[in-house]
This record gives C-alpha cells, sequence and structure tokens, in this order.
C-alpha cells in the first residue's frame, strides 16, 4: 500500500505544487491507486531529501543535477529509464551540455548507408547516452562484443549498460566513462555513428586547452570537436555517420572541418528536419567511408531522394555543404558562377548598425534638442528607405557599440537589412544612422560598380535565389555577401536594365516559381 499526497505533504511541510513537481521529476513515484510508493518515499528521505539544491529549487519543475534525484535501478525496464531520464533533465541543462538523445527513426535513417557486416566488425558510439546507437548497432547484427559505448554521464552510462544487459542478458565491459576530448585513446573502430553533443558550454580553461590541442583554425565546438576526434580513430575504409546541426553544413566556423570532411568518401546526407523535440534546430547527418573515392553521394529529405556529386560541395564556397537543393539546382548555381565577376571582398568598408545597449534610453519617437532620426532594418524595402519612427541623441560617446561616426556619414552608403532571410539592400545618400538591426557598406572608389548597380543587382530575385541556396541563412553576414558573385560586366553593357535583361545575360529564365538554364 503507498502513502496518500496529504500525508506526505504534512510530512515534510511542502505545497501541492512542489509534491507534483517531485513526482514529474521522478524523484518520487506514483502506484497504479496514485499513491506514493513506500519505496520510492524511503529512498527520497533518505538520499534525496536535505540536499541543499533540492530544497533551494524545491518549486521549479527539473532539477540541476540528475544524479541526485535520478535513481537508476538494474531491475527496472532500462528503455522505460531511457526515456524517463531524459524527461528529468531540464531544457537548461539539456541545451548546456548538448544531451538529446537521439529518436529511434533518425538511427534508422543513418543505418541505411551500413553494407553488409563482418563478424569481426566493431562499432563505436563515442558518447553514446543512454545506448540509442548501441541498441541499433546490435539489432543490426554486430556482435554484442564489438559495440563500444562511451560517455561522462554515467548515470546515462549505468541505463545503457542494464539496456544491453536486457537486450543480450550478459553484460558489457564496453561501455563505459570515456572522455575522448581529454583521454588519448590508440584503438581504432571499422563503424563509429554517433548524435555527439551540440554547442556544449566549456568553461573558459577548456576552451583554451582544446583550441591548442585540435590547433587547425576550427571553432572550439563540441560537434565539431567530436567530428575530428572519430576521423582519428576510425579504421582505413571505415564508415563514420555523425547527426549534427544544420549550421555545421553551411557557417564559416565549421568550413576548416568540411574541408578535412570533404577529402573523405561521402555516401549519405539527410535532412532530418527537427527531429528533437522541444528543438527547433534542424538535424543533418552525413555518413563517410574512410577513404577517398570520391562520387555521387545519396541525398535524402523529407520528400525527396537523389544524388549529388561530391566535386560540387568542393567548389562551393566555404565548402558548404548544400545537399539539401537538387543536382539540377546545383548546375545552376555553377553556371552562374561561370559568368564573368568580381566579389565584393577586399571592395568595400564595411559598417554595423549602433547598438545602443538601452533603446529604451536612447531612443525617442519625439525629436529632441542634439537629435537625429535613426532607422532600424525593417525600415528598409528593397531600394527604399522608409521614414524613421525614432531619433537618437547624437553623442556616439553614450552607446555601446558603433562604428567610426564618419562612416555613417559617407555621401553614399548601401545599407541592408541584418535579420533576414532575403536580401533586402537599399542606397542611402542621406547620411542616415541605422540600429543594428541593419548593416552597411562603402564601395571603395572606382571598384567594379556604381552604387545603385549593386542595389539593383542584391535585390534581383536571382541573386536572392542563389543567396538562398547557398546559404540557407536568416542572417545576412557579410562573409557570406563577399561570396556572392556580382556580375559587374553586365552593367557595361546595360545602361538602362531591369530583372528580365539581367537573366537574358545570364542565360536563365523562371520556370514554376525557381530558375532554369535556358536550352
Ligand atoms: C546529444 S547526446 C547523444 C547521446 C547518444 N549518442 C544518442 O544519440 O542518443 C550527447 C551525449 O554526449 C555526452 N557527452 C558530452 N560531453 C562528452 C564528452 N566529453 N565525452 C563523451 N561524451 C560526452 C553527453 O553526456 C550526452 O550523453
Amino acid at each position: 500500500m503507498g502513502i496518500k499526497f496529504d500525508s506526505v505533504k504534512n510530512e515534510l511541510n511542502i505545497s501541492s505544487a512542489t509534491l507534483k513537481n517531485w513526482i514529474k521529476t521522478n524523484c518520487l513515484t506514483t502506484d497504479k491507486k496514485g499513491f506514493i510508493t513506500t519505496e520510492s518515499y524511503d529512498y527520497f528521505k533518505k538520499n534525496v531529501l536535505g540536499k541543499s539544491r533540492l530544497n533551494k529549487r524545491a518549486n521549479k519543475q527539473h532539477f540541476d543535477n540528475p544524479d541526485t534525484v535520478f535513481n537508476v535501478n538494474n531491475n527496472d525496464d532500462a528503455e522505460q529509464s531511457a526515456i524517463q531520464y531524459e524527461q528529468s533533465l531540464s531544457i537548461a541543462q539539456k541545451n548546456k551540455k548538448g544531451i538529446y538523445y537521439t529518436p529511434s527513426s533518425s538511427i534508422d535513417d543513418m543505418f541505411c548507408a551500413l553494407p553488409a557486416l563482418s563478424a569481426t566488425d566493431t562499432f563505436l558510439d563515442p558518447c553514446c547516452g543512454t545506448g540509442n546507437f548501441l541498441i541499433k548497432a546490435l539489432e543490426k547484427g554486430f556482435k554484442p562484443e564489438n559495440i563500444y559505448g562511451f560517455d561522462v554521464d554515467e548515470t546515462a552510462l549505468k541505463i545503457a549498460n542494464n539496456r544491453f544487459y536486457q537486450a543480450v542478458g550478459k553484460h558489457s565491459n564496453n561501455i563505459k566513462l570515456i572522455n575522448l576530448l581529454e583521454d588519448k585513446h590508440a584503438q581504432k573502430y571499422d563503424f563509429i555513428f554517433t548524435n555527439p553533443p551540440w554547442g556544449y558550454k566549456f568553461n573558459a580553461q577548456q576552451k583554451i586547452n582544446y583550441a591548442n590541442k585540435f590547433n587547425n583554425g576550427i571553432k572550439v565546438d563540441s560537434s565539431a570537436l567530436f567530428v575530428l576526434i572519430c576521423l582519428n580513430i576510425i579504421q582505413k575504409n571505415g564508415m563514420l555517420g555523425v547527426l549534427l546541426p544544420d549550421a555545421f553544413f553551411n557557417i564559416t566556423a565549421f568550413k576548416s572541418v568540411r574541408k578535412i570532411l570533404l577529402q573523405k568518401t561521402f555516401v549519405q546526407l539527410i535532412n532530418h528536419n527537427k527531429a528533437f523535440d522541444g528543438l527547433q534546430t534542424r538535424a543533418y547527418s552525413f555518413v563517410i567511408k574512410n577513404n577517398n573515392n570520391l562520387t555521387n553521394i545519396k541525398c535524402k529529405t523529407a520528400t525527396s531522394q537523389y544524388t549529388r556529386k561530391q566535386t560540387d560541395f568542393i567548389k562551393n564556397p566555404n565548402y558548404i555543404i548544400n545537399f539539401d537543393i537538387t543536382e539540377a539546382q546545383a548546375k545552376i548555381i555553377s553556371h552562374l558562377y561561370s559568368y564573368p565577376h568580381q566579389t565584393l571582398a577586399g571592395k568595400a568598408q564595411w559598417g554595423l548598425g549602433i547598438v545602443t545597449g538601452d533603446n529604451a534610453k536612447h531612443l525617442s519617437t519625439t525629436k529632441k534638442a542634439n537629435c537625429k532620426p535613426i532607422c532600424k532594418g525593417r525600415d528598409i524595402n528593397k531600394g527604399e528607405i522608409k521614414k524613421s519612427q525614432f531619433y537618437i541623441i547624437d553623442d556616439f560617446a553614450k552607446l555601446q557599440q558603433t562604428a567610426d561616426k564618419n562612416l555613417y556619414l559617407a555621401d553614399k552608403k548601401i545599407v541592408y537589412r541584418f535579420i533576414s532571410s532575403n536580401l533586402i539592400f537599399a542606397l542611402d545618400d542621406k547620411q542616415r544612422y541605422f540600429l543594428n538591426s541593419a548593416n552597411f557598406l562603402i564601395l571603395n572608389q572606382n571598384t567594379l560598380l556604381a552604387e545603385e548597380q549593386l542595389v539593383f543587382l542584391m535585390n534581383t530575385e536571382i541573386m536572392n535565389w542563389l543567396f538562398k541556396k547557398l546559404f540557407r541563412t536568416h542572417k545576412v553576414l557579410r562573409s557570406d555577401l563577399e561570396k556572392l558573385p556580382i556580375f559587374n560586366e553586365f552593367f557595361k553593357t546595360h545602361n538602362d536594365y531591369c530583372e528580365q535583361d539581367l537573366h537574358q545575360y545570364l542565360n536563365i529564365e523562371k520556370h514554376n516559381g525557381t530558375f532554369r538554364i535556358k536550352k
């Protein structure tokens, strides 16, 4: 017989809300009749109650330290423990430590790349969590003694070990506490599949250590570090599959890791979309073979399957792996880049919009003495700037971050929305100030083309199409703009121009809402 809610509330002097939270986070469990089980209550009083963190945060939904509140019993249904353990972690903790366990369907999709196995093939998940990849590897036919799983979370490892034991009837010595970021590891594996921690919040010392250790100009990011580690411990001709945030495949910070990866044979690329509950970030995976027979890659999105040439990605600016566009779209990109062009790199001065530090304090809707109008990103439309709604005191010393004042005061500057998935550019010849939702550039004299021509070009549908297909971003970054082809030759032969003229010049046409190369 369990214990009534009221008895627990009275004995511990807590509110109903607190009790509900403790049940929700598995500190206490209930039986079929809705009573608190005696077993969980005794354990709770002995091991958990009175620990300062729990008392301080009694009314919070989840707890910071799962080890103090999550009890793993060898006899529990380990599959259930795995689910409950993940549920017991707070969102903050999951994000801080990159703990999102991989859904079964995503692992199935990644494992489509597996060939027929031999009895000696070894499998590793170097950050195995509660063992989702390990259990799937068993199902796929890897021998239990050839399956390895490492992690730094002892609770998760205990659950992974229990799951493994319950699946094969004997314990594994290979599922253990190993931190590959810190430990030297000489063993190599035939197959490594994983979903590493994304965006683990390293402390300052770890950042310095890892920057020195991996010393290849990469951003110190947990997912990128794990990709590099895996490359070091995969057998020649072995297979590596990694599930990563979509940003890994296109942002400049990961350019050097993509460059290294693209020297290996890509086998498969999948867009898993928003695969994780509670996480907006899209998940993409790659599978590579550790050799270099560059060839066609199988690509899969929610709606289609097709192949892409690996060489396309190698030719892309920044080694962007934009596999969610089709072969035909990739051909248009190569076609566009085959036309004479320059880029903006080294041809302009760039400036950021103003960060006031406190908009409520520094902006006003009425004009006061010594105030100037200031525009926001959304005041910029294609080719025009709306009248600003706000004024700012004209004293840069009071503001948190500004570009050199002379840049804002240039005769002609080209301003663009910063937070946008479209290119939205306009010419400012009225020396306006802009907030940081807009950025700007000032063309060097006598280079390339006139400001008006650049504004026209950037706003065209074809440049927008190219920008989206290449960078798939919601921020218009200088580094991306500097990679776009600027067709300055077009303007030499076109005094008057419209978008249609540009399409003609580039030998492309619109077709079903997208573009194609004219026959
Ligand atoms: C995104 S979870 C994925 C877990 C498992 N691979 C899966 O797909 O279900 C990332 C895992 O990496 C672990 N982790 C974080 N830092 C680690 C490190 N330095 N070494 C090994 N594992 C680590 C976390 O504890 C967590 O279990």
